[in-house]
């Protein structure tokens, strides 16, 4: 008999650390682990394997397919905005080979068991391009339809995975006398910049948020790389990983769409850094933007609606800016950093 497993691949990434952790306490899954890098020893007993391996490498996802009953997939492994632009081609083979390599899997494992694989991925808010500030300023909350025109090699690798996992979902080889039927049950989400005290991002374009705060809890000095009037819709670490796991449970018949905006609160850059001061006085945080990097957080829209979450499977953040703060972020990196 294969043994019954939900996979996490990027397990050793941000969002990875805050869903093993929680899984690892309050769930009682079979938590099989993918990373390119080894995985954190906090993590490890809350795995039943973890591995060390690529998910372009398709002779080590054979193998998982034939070792173990993969119920679940959280597909987290990814190349984020900043570090794309650093190897485009790279990071397209990584954020879509890698992707359709698991929705393979996928449809590879549901034939196996006879029933769907639920498939929960990660998109973004940089699936969006807004061509200018002042048409960001009039946009408001963006709904999932619109301003879809990314600048961002990670963006558009974002968008046409979520394209795949709705064709996954209701059209894969839908020209076959035997096409499969209820196969991938792809479920996606589009977060906004998220915020963790446990972990610091690698890469992203949202990464000011948290790198302000890490570095002013070790009183570090940080130049901001965007301006303070800079605004994007952020979410703390555990709501994210609580939008994740209500996603995953939701009834099927409660979905009208496979894509949804999630999101908590949309501070500037200058709100976050007052926050910060609030409780670290001495923190030495400037302002240097760069350029490109201001760039794609400008086409970013600086809030997005969640209303189809919210109607569908009854999502709502439980921290607000202030909250996340003071009673989540400030504690945490205190308590890290003393
Ligand atoms: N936080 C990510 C990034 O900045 C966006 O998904 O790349």
């Amino acid at each position: 008999m294969r043994k019954e497993v939900v996979m996490i691949t990027g397990a050793n990434g941000e969002i990875g650390h805050g869903l093993i952790n929680y899984l690892g306490e309050n769930g009682n899954a079979n938590i099989l682990a993918l990373d390119v890098a080894p995985l954190d020893e906090s993590l490890r007993p809350y795995c039943i394997q973890s591995i060390q391996g690529d998910i372009l490498d398709s002779v080590l996802l054979g193998r998982l397919v034939a070792e173990y009953e993969i119920r679940s997939i959280f597909h987290l492994a990814s190349i984020l905005s900043t570090k794309a632009e650093y190897n485009p081609e790279t990071a397209h083979r990584v954020n879509v080979e890698g992707t359709l390599n698991l929705l393979r899997l996928a449809v590879e494992q549901a034939a196996w068991q006879g029933r769907p694989v639920k498939f929960i991925y990660p998109s973004s808010i940089a699936v969006y391009g807004i061509p200018t500030i002042d048409q960001k300023r009039k946009a408001g909350k963006v709904k999932e339809n619109d301003w879809l025109q990314p600048i961002t090699m990670y963006g558009i690798n974002k968008l046409y995975c979520e394209h795949l996992g709705r064709y996954y979902t209701y059209h894969y080889r839908q020209l076959a006398a035997d096409a499969p039927k209820n196969s991938v049950d792809f479920r996606c989400l589009r977060f906004p910049g998220l915020i963790s005290a446990i972990t610091i991002p690698t890469g992203g374009t949202s990464d000011y948020g948290p790198e302000m705060l890490h570095q002013a809890a070790q009183n570090k000095p940080y130049d901001c790389f965007v301006r303070q009037d800079s605004q994007l819709p952020f979410m703390v670490m555990s709501d994210a990983i609580k939008s994740l796991l209500m996603l995953e449970a939701a009834p099927a018949d409660r979905l009208t769409q496979r894509v949804y905006n999630v999101t908590s609160f949309s501070p500037t850059a200058r709100e976050i850094y007052d926050l910060i001061l609030s409780a670290f006085p001495n923190a030495k945080i400037g302002f240097a933007p760069h350029a490109s990097r201001q760039g794609i957080v400008d086409s970013w829209p600086g809030d997005i609606d969640d209303s189809a979450a919210r109607r569908d499977w009854g999502w709502l953040p439980e921290y607000d800016l202030e909250r996340s703060f003071q009673e989540i972020l400030i504690p945490a990196v205190r308590q890290r950093y003393q």
